[in-house]
């Protein structure tokens, strides 16, 4: 038995990156370039999308799968974990804003994600749950999303003057957090870094994944390995995406493999 991962591209790796440091095991993981970005589609074709991502690695026996990507677990989770009851164990990527709300209580939360994710009602029930409408301040940082895929290499500067401009205007004296809902963001986090002041908090969602996937595996009797075998699977050519993938991994070349499908 494998551990599935799945996102539309790179977003993935930032999680895959506290697995594989966390709990070596067998990891397949697709990054879904072809279809890249999910966060501007709409719910059906990203339902869709994301259900025959899911099917291959279904057939690659991934019976515990991580949705490494917030856009596809707003829209697809609900629906995937009644297609593959008792078949597949789902672990879905969710903006944090429990606890940015938790820590913070007198203070507004960021939440910087996909417009798909932002417009979905998962999140909406989820503020709501929280009583924390009045604390959010939802803003679509999509554009992220291309700087880290589209070019030969990750664009560091394109990223960092788009994050300067859509926090120009922020009153940092009512912010106590910025969660980010999207797992492509944590690739800019020295970007980030540089326009956030250093008391606000900003919290992705790697830990808390992780953290959850070894929980389930370990129910499942999946334990931890000697060693890391990683398989990444992207469904377009793309001769750049290696190099992008393991600068973000950080991990020597021989301990993955990449291919397409
Ligand atoms: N990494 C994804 C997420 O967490 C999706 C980015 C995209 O394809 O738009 O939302």
């Amino acid at each position: 038995m494998k551990i599935g991962f799945l996102d539309s591209g790179l977003g993935g790796l930032t999680i895959l990156k506290e697995a594989i440091r966390k709990f070596p095991n067998e990891y397949m993981c697709i990054a879904d370039i072809k279809n890249s970005p999910y966060g501007l589609k709409d719910k059906k074709t990203v339902n869709q999308i994301v259900e025959q991502n899911v099917e291959y690695l279904v057939e690659n026996d991934c019976r515990l799968i991580v949705i490494a990507c917030n856009t596809a677990t707003s829209v697809s989770i609900e629906y995937l974990r009644n297609k593959y009851q008792n078949r597949v164990i789902f672990i879905g990527t969710e903006p944090a804003v429990k606890p940015a709300v938790i820590y913070h209580k007198d203070k507004q939360v960021i939440v910087m994600a996909t417009t798909l994710t932002l417009k979905e009602e998962k999140l909406e029930k989820l503020i709501d749950s929280l009583h924390a409408q009045d604390k959010m301040i939802l803003m679509p940082m999509d554009a992220l999303v291309g700087y880290a895929e589209k070019e030969e290499k990750i664009n560091y500067l394109l990223a960092e003057q788009y994050i300067q401009a859509k926090l120009k205007e922020m009153d940092w004296k009512k912010i106590g957090s910025i969660v980010l809902g999207c797992t492509h963001f944590p690739i800019f986090k020295k970007e980030f870094e540089q326009y956030i002041p250093s008391h606000i908090e900003v919290i992705d969602s790697a830990e808390g994944v992780t953290n959850n996937m070894i929980r389930h595996a370990l129910e499942l009797g999946i334990n931890e390995k000697d060693k890391n075998s990683i398989k990444i699977i992207t469904t377009k050519e793309d001769k750049h995406f290696r190099d992008k993938a393991l600068k973000i991994l950080d991990i020597p070349e021989e301990n993955v493999t990449f291919s397409k499908n």
